[in-house]
């Protein structure tokens, strides 16, 4: 199936990406190649509309060319780690200079030391850290620091939120627990983080076994700073170490993360995405007597295996990390990403405001994020909405999935194509709410991440399915 066979509204402006070849192409071939057909789940195909691109070529600044070489600005940018922009000449520069002096060798690299002082120096009540690759074993660390610190056995987290591990502490409490013993799922417990008072009852239901809370400073929708501040009031009363998973705020919100300002004082952060402008660079700092556990120096205290990987301390992406740090300290990177997410959300209110959509396409800004939530004609959140939106865009040459994080490499051009590109979609939106999204989308509605089967099974639970009305299983 391709475009031609489901027209747009006549006074719709057409869409202007429509050669996907190479896509499909490479779409029929990677399945049969690599499980997912990605390393990232939110990076799959059932993640993204079929008129949209499978695989990314290249990226410079704040735009990326697919496969079939279409151009697209950048509004997601590599699930949000590129912060200043692809392939980002300062951080090259620093990454070459390293790669010149060699990857890895049989003890640590001189680099580790010098940006463990310099990351340090920037974040406020840290005073040790520790580097990884990946976000998850960084927030899989500091669990387990928690867990040997407190003796306890219990994490707790907020189940509203996306996504804090791929360990199984985490998505034992998801649907998807297939592979996962049993056992795994008592391990953790979870809370809405918009009710505290949800926390509360928890340490009242498991007195003296939570070992940590983890959880982000902010929030997608409604950012109350007071609930996080009682989070980690009730936190302190239960004993139990306050972690903050600064993955996606920090290099954000703030610099380095959202928690100076909101006046938080965590025991431990973890840091990975933005921090290292899409290197694989993440880090754990905290408390000395919390970290230093994992250590080798402390004669007589029984060892935690901490974070031990061949790859932790990977030169060049530590040259990255190093490099992005002197970037936010020498310019003004949070200002430009604040003027630009400002310019965007303007632009977006004022599509939806004209086409009597405000209801329907909500837009929720912060100063540093925006997230579009996508709603039926009955005004249910709808997957199926929201892919078409995500196919118009694409099609006007906009990488979008309803979310906006700004790089400091956009232009006010990326700005007026996103506004151009969303006006557009929103015209075709408003159309859809009168039929059907399948009236438009070409393909399958995007699934969620997070479901018990890949297809239409008999068996599948009564969530409310994406692809409804087609799939008449509600399969997920
Ligand atoms: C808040 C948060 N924590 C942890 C992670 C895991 O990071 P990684 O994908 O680098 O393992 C993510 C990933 O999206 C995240 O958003």
């Amino acid at each position: 199936m391709d475009s031609q066979t489901k027209p747009l509204p006549n006074d719709v402006p057409a869409r202007t990406v429509t050669n996907f070849t190479a896509s499909r192409a490479y779409r029929a071939e990677v399945h049969q190649r690599i499980p997912g057909g990605a390393h990232t789940y939110s990076r799959g195909d059932d993640q993204f509309p079929e008129l949209g691109p499978a695989a990314i070529a290249r990226g410079l600044g704040g735009r990326v060319w697919d496969v079939d070489g279409n151009e697209y600005i950048d509004c997601a940018l590599a699930l949000g780690s590129v912060a200043l922009g692809h392939a980002y000449e300062p951080v090259l520069a620093a990454v070459r200079e390293q790669l010149a002096l060699g990857a890895a060798f049989q003890r640590p690299a001189a680099i580790e030391l010098e940006l463990a002082r310099e990351f340090l120096a920037v974040t406020p009540g840290a005073e040790r850290i520790k580097f990884a690759k990946n976000g998850s074993t960084v927030t899989t660390a500091a669990v387990k620091l928690a867990r040997a610190f407190t003796s306890r056995p219990l994490v707790a987290f907020p189940k509203n939120h996306p996504f804090y591990s791929y360990d199984d502490w985490y998505i034992a409490q998801t649907l998807t627990t297939n592979g996962i013993p049993q056992e795994a799922k008592r391990l953790a417990v979870t809370y809405d983080s918009t009710k505290p008072e949800t926390l509360e009852a928890l340490f009242a239901a498991h007195p003296g076994e939570i070992a940590c809370v983890i959880t982000e400073p902010t929030e997608y929708v409604g950012q109350r700073d007071e609930a996080i501040r009682e989070v980690q009031r009730i936190t302190r009363r239960g004993a139990a170490l306050f972690v903050l998973d600064e993955m996606v705020s920090g290099f954000r919100a703030g610099f380095p993360g959202a928690y100076p300002a909101l006046g938080l004082e965590p025991d431990m952060v973890t840091w990975g995405k933005a921090a290292g402008n899409g290197f694989s660079f993440c880090a754990l700092t905290g408390r000395a007597d919390v970290l230093d556990l994992g250590g080798i120096k402390q004669a007589g205290a029984p060892r935690v295996f901490l974070i031990s990987t061949t790859h932790g301390g990977e030169a060049h992406a530590l040259a990255a990390a190093r490099a992005v740090l002197v970037e936010y300290q020498t310019k003004d990177i949070l200002g430009q990403h604040r003027r630009i997410t400002a310019a965007v959300a303007a632009g977006m209110r004022r599509a939806v405001a004209a086409h009597g959509i405000a209801d329907k396409l909500e837009i929720h800004a912060s100063s540093w994020r925006i997230l579009v939530v996508c709603r039926d004609g009955e005004g249910k959140v709808s997957h199926g909405m929201r892919t078409l939106l995500m196919q118009e865009m694409m099609g006007r040459g906009v990488l979008f999935q309803g979310l906006f994080l700004p790089c400091y490499s956009h232009t006010d051009a990326d700005v007026a194509g996103i506004v151009a590109a969303f006006d557009a979609s929103a015209q075709v939106y408003r159309h859809a709410l009168d039929r059907n999204f399948d009236t438009y989308l070409v393909g399958d509605a995007a699934r969620p991440v997070f479901r018990r089967y890949n297809g239409c099974k008999e068996l599948c639970p009564s969530v409310p399915c994406p692809n409804e009305p087609r799939c008449r299983n509600g399969s997920q």
